[in-house]
């Protein structure tokens, strides 16, 4: 196995590096963001808009919306995107 494609489980998906709140974070290209944020431990990914508590992925499946994030600057589910190299994400502040 080379350098970069071994993996937990075997996966062998190429590793690439994405952006969390601008700090660069290990993923495995085409793995779900919410997939790859929670194996790094990030498992908080917003505020609440009423009283401010954390939220975090729910059902996995694009219906809580609980994981909604800015992804490359637009408001998506995370667990229904797929992680490429370079992939900007923002878990700052209430959506
Ligand atoms: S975790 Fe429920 S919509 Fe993404």
């Amino acid at each position: 196995m080379s350098a970069g494609t071994s993996g937990v489980g075997g996966d062998a998906r190429p590793l690439v590096t994405i952006l969390v709140d601008d700090v660069a974070v290990p993923a495995r290209a085409g793995e779900m963001l919410t997939t790859a944020l929670a194996r790094n431990g990030l498992l908080r990914l917003r505020k609440s808009p009423r009283a401010g508590g954390a939220r975090g992925a729910f059902c996995h499946m694009g219906v809580c919306q609980e994981c909604a994030l800015h992804v490359d600057g637009v408001l998506r589910q995370a667990c229904l995107t797929p992680v490429r190299e370079g992939l900007t994400v923002e878990r700052r502040g209430v959506l």
